[in-house]
This record gives C-alpha cells, structure tokens and sequence, in this order.
C-alpha cells in the first residue's frame, strides 16, 4: 500500500484556518485537511500553542495518571499492523491468573493512581461470568475506577461489564475510512466496531475511540475525518499515537508514523473537542523519547505508566519497543512526576 504525498499548503492560508477551528463549532474539514497536510514545524507551531491554551483554559494543568495492566496477549483477531495478531506463533501467549490481576491493581492504589486499566487482546476465555467477577472483586477490593480495553463483544457484555462496576471502556476506532479499515482488519467489520462505541455510550461508559497516525494509505482526509469521528461520536477520549511497523506482521516493511503529524493530530483533537481526554501515548515515547513531553504541550492530558508485571509486560508486544527502558515501576513513577512538574503541570493523585 503506497504512501499517499501530502499535499502542500500554501502559507498564510494555515493563519485563516487555524483563525476558523479556533472559534467554537464543528470544525471544516478542508480546514482540517489544510492544517494536516502542513508538515513544516514552524507554521504549526501557532495550532500548538492554540491547542495548548485550549487544553488550559477546558481542562486545566492536572495529568490524569492511569494504571495499566495488560492481563492477557492471546488475541483471536488478525489487525494487519498489530504484534498480538493471532498468526504470530513467535510470541509467547500469556495470561495472568486473577491473584497476579489482583495484585497489580493494589500496586496501581498504592502508587496513589485513581484508575485501572483492564487490557487484553480479544480473548474468549475470558467469558461474560470470568470477567464480571473480576470487575467485581477488584472495586470491592481496591475501590479504584475501572477501565476496561477488551475489544468487541455483544452490547450484553458490555452491559454486564458496566453492572459489575466497570466505569470505562476504550476502543480505539482505528480508522474512520471504510476502505482502510476493511485492508488493515480481515476479521473484522468497521460497523460493528462503531456499533460497540454506540453501545459503549448508550451504557453510560466514558468512551475511548482512537487511531494510529502513519498507517500506510492514510492521508490527510482520512485523519480529517478520524477527528470528525472522534467529535460525532462525542468520545470522552481519544488515544492518538504513532503507527508503528512489527516486523512479525505484514506490515513490518512500510514505513513508521512522525513525530509531527501525530502532534498535528493530537492539537486539533483538543481543539475540535475541547473537554476530551488525551494520553500522551506509550507509541509516541517509543518513537521519540520526548515524545510524552512533546504531546503535553500540544494538548494531552492523561498519562498512562505500566503496571504489567515485568515478565508479562515484555510479551504484550503490540509494536518493536514498547518495554525499552526501566522495568521498575517505583522509578518510572518518579520519572514521570518529576517530568510532568517539570512541564509546568500538576499530577492527579488519590489521598
Ligand atoms: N503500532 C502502533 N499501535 C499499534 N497498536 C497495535 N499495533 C500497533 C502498531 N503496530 C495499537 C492499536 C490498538 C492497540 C491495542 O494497540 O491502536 O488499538
Ligand atoms: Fe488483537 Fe487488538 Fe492487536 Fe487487533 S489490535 S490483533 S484486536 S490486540
């Protein structure tokens, strides 16, 4: 699938649309497509400052800390760009027993995180029952919010899930154009995935869609209407960050996502949707180690540390280098703080 070039935009003309999406209402999209094919870091830089003063002024300077715990790798889907991808015999396939669950959500309270975050690929063993009763018991145990990134199940899942205290769910969209989606998901069916946001929203869940930037056939249109999604579906979040190419899939010869349009993305996101929360993503730090820094001062507001055991952490191997650097979770936390103060920000944390 080749690289669609972007086209140029002719300057001056970035000043009249970024004057046009910072009034309030949904934004054009040849406004959008305009802003989105800029590749020249000073041009944007006025739709970074505009994005970051959007993100002060709806949601202020607090960092939302979630927890995350990837409790199971086996996937039964085939997402062309995805390491998990259920033909990958090289990974190790795991799955933590509910105690390890357990104990990984007690470190997430005891690092004073309000938030817990439940990932895994699409995995049937878990059924309805396995999963309500581990929702169950980690609210009663732990008191913590619980969101749930368990891919596409029948809207009485969700339903049960939402019963048993599950307060978030994340799905990323992946893409909103048809015709990408149905190349990159073989086993899957963009209609069903949209149905499940619905659902999601109709139970009350705080809903995240999301997408990868830099799939390869992707271009600015298509990003144009991915924030049109993520606005019409009034998602309460939105993970954005790059794509990144695995080389266990068929995609591991095609070229990884930038650093800029991802920053692109992310400011036009908060400010299309101006109460939305944003995670400076895992991938963005993989692809640039400022990454996280880069996305706070475009208009992220969430940042999500790793509380997967080690052992496990190391196979939940979506894309290449994911699980570089420190594996202590004490360390990566006062990491992460002293960055965040660093930035001028303050941490949510429970008392
Ligand atoms: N690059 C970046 N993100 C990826 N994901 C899966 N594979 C990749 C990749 N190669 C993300 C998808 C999915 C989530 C589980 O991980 O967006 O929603
Ligand atoms: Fe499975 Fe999700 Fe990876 Fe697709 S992106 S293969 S559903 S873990």
């Amino acid at each position: 699938m080749p690289r669609q070039a972007a086209p140029m935009t002719a300057p001056g003309k970035i000043t009249d649309c970024l004057e046009r999406l910072k009034g309030s209402g949904l934004p054009q999209r040849d406004d959008l497509i305009a802003l989105l094919s800029c590749a020249d870091e000073k041009e944007l830089k006025p739709l970074f400052l505009a994005a970051d003063a959007r993100r002060k002024a709806a949601v202020g300077d607090v960092v939302h800390l979630r927890g995350i715990v990837e409790f199971s790798n086996y996937c039964e889907r085939n997402c062309l760009y995805c390491g998990l991808r259920r033909v990958n015999r090289q990974l190790k396939r795991y799955r933590m027993s509910n105690r390890e669950i357990l104990e990984a959500a007690f470190a997430v309270k005891a690092a004073k995180i309000p938030t817990l975050v439940l990932q895994s690929g699409e995995d049937s063993f878990y059924t309805t029952e396995k999963l309500c009763s581990l929702i169950q018991s980690i609210k009663a145990e732990t008191g913590l919010v619980v969101t749930l990134s368990l891919g596409e199940r029948p809207r009485n899942d969700y339903h049960a899930f939402r019963e048993a205290g599950a307060d978030r769910y994340l799905l990323k969209h992946e893409t909103a154009s048809p015709s990408l989606y149905g190349r990159l998901h073989p086993d899957s069916r963009q209609e069903n995935r949209l149905q499940c946001l619905k659902w999601l929203k109709e139970l009350r869940y705080e809903t995240g869609a999301g997408i990868m930037v830099g799939l390869p056939g992707q271009d600015a249109a298509v990003l144009a209407d991915d924030i049109l999604l993520i606005s019409s579906l009034k998602a309460d979040m939105a993970g954005i960050g790059p794509f990144l190419p695995h080389p266990q899939t068929p995609l591991a010869a095609c070229p990884s996502g930038m650093v800029l349009p991802v920053l692109t993305v992310l400011a036009l996101v908060r400010l299309a949707c101006p109460t939305i929360n944003l995670p400076a993503t895992t991938a963005l730090s993989v692809l640039h180690p400022e990454g996280r820094k880069k996305a706070l001062a475009v208009g992220a507001n969430v940042v999500m540390p790793d509380f997967t055991p080690p052992a496990y952490r190391r196979l939940y191997d979506l894309y290449p280098g994911r699980t570089a650097g420190s594996e202590d979770t004490e360390l990566i936390m006062e990491t992460l703080k002293k960055e965040i103060i660093c930035c001028g920000r303050t941490l949510q944390v429970t008392t």
